[in-house]
């Protein structure tokens, strides 16, 4: 059954891209680069990012970036000497890798002068997004190019209004360390509704083994609330407090994801994400798997 609500309501175009974090987990290297252009394997993460969205059919993509954020936006705008280099080799496969960037989207900006915490990030695009329901996508939070969580969570916003989270079962021992959802099954295979948020529970009262991942699919009135959130943990306006206010009035749902995601933004789980994308790409495989199976039983002995 389609909501009212949603009947009403625009469908989602826009993407909302925060990347304007301090990335302290990743220094020194995020001293003057971002983490969200960090490589995996050839392609800075926020790549995959915005390639995901216009995979999900958005193209309208508002990147939040902040200090030492100019690489980002050096790497979605035309880089014409690198171009004209490449043109003067008959370089075409690499000219196609350097222009792939800068046309994929229409791309935007907006500076959070101050990284306040992801939900004062979110915020910084409201004028952007304006009455909209938007997509936001966490710029070092990684889902792998064949899963299609963003289509599945447009499609719920689609039918029934409301925001839409995108949630991943861990282990209970994990979950303190993530927003907690408490839900509640649906009529819908893989749907729920989601009916509090707990940030970071205390080990052994979490309301679920289901955590929030970097997707979501807000609806507008998500800044009037923020407006209204006062810093949370850390002193930081938190995007998660606001949604538990959105949730308790019963307007969230989340769609439970079981599929591959990637979080770029620590060493460990980037060092993860870096040999399993290498170890799927055709072209380094046949070598590079060899090799490191190889110096595993080196390291092992
Ligand atoms: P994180 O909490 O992982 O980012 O935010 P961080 O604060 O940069 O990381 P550490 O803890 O210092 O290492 C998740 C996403 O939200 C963005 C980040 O850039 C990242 O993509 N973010 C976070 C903002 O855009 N603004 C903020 O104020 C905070």
């Amino acid at each position: 059954m389609v909501d009212s609500g949603a009947a009403r309501t625009p469908s989602v175009t826009k993407a909302v891209v925060p990347a304007a974090g301090l990335g302290t987990r990743f220094l020194p290297a995020t001293k003057a680069t971002p983490k969200e252009m960090l490589p995996v394997v050839d392609k800075p993460a926020i790549q995959y990012v915005v390639e995901e969205a216009v995979k999900a059919g958005l193209s309208d993509m508002l990147l939040v970036t902040g200090r030492s954020k100019r690489s980002i936006e050096d790497h979605f705008d035309r880089a014409y000497e690198l171009e004209e280099a490449l043109t003067a080799k008959e370089d075409w496969d690499k000219l196609g890798l350097v222009r792939e960037s800068s046309e994929l989207a229409s791309v935007h900006y907006v500076r959070q002068g101050d990284p306040k915490g992801l939900g004062h990030a979110v915020l910084c695009a409201a004028q952007h997004v304006g009455d909209e329901p938007f997509a936001v996508l966490l710029g070092d939070d990684l889902i792998h190019p064949d899963e299609s969580l963003l289509t599945k969570m447009i499609e719920v916003r689609e039918r029934h209004g409301g925001s839409v989270l995108a949630l991943m079962e861990l282990d209970p021992e994990e979950v303190s360390l993530y927003g907690c959802a408490a839900i509640a099954p649906t009529a819908e295979d893989g749907v729920v509704m989601v009916t509090d948020l707990v940030e970071k529970p205390v080990p052994g009262q979490a309301p679920s083994r289901w955590i929030l991942i970097g997707r979501y699919v807000c609806d507008p009135e998500v800044f009037d609330v923020l407006r209204r959130t006062q810093p949370g943990r850390g002193g930081e306006i938190q995007l998660t407090d606001a949604l538990k206010i959105l949730a308790r009035r019963g307007d969230v749902r989340g769609v439970l994801f079981h599929g591959r995601r990637y979080d770029t933004g620590n060493k460990l789980d980037y060092l993860r994400t870096m040999v399993q994308f290498a170890c799927d790409r055709p072209d380094l495989a046949s070598e590079f798997v060899p090799w490191l199976r190889k110096y595993l039983e080196s390291v092992e002995q």
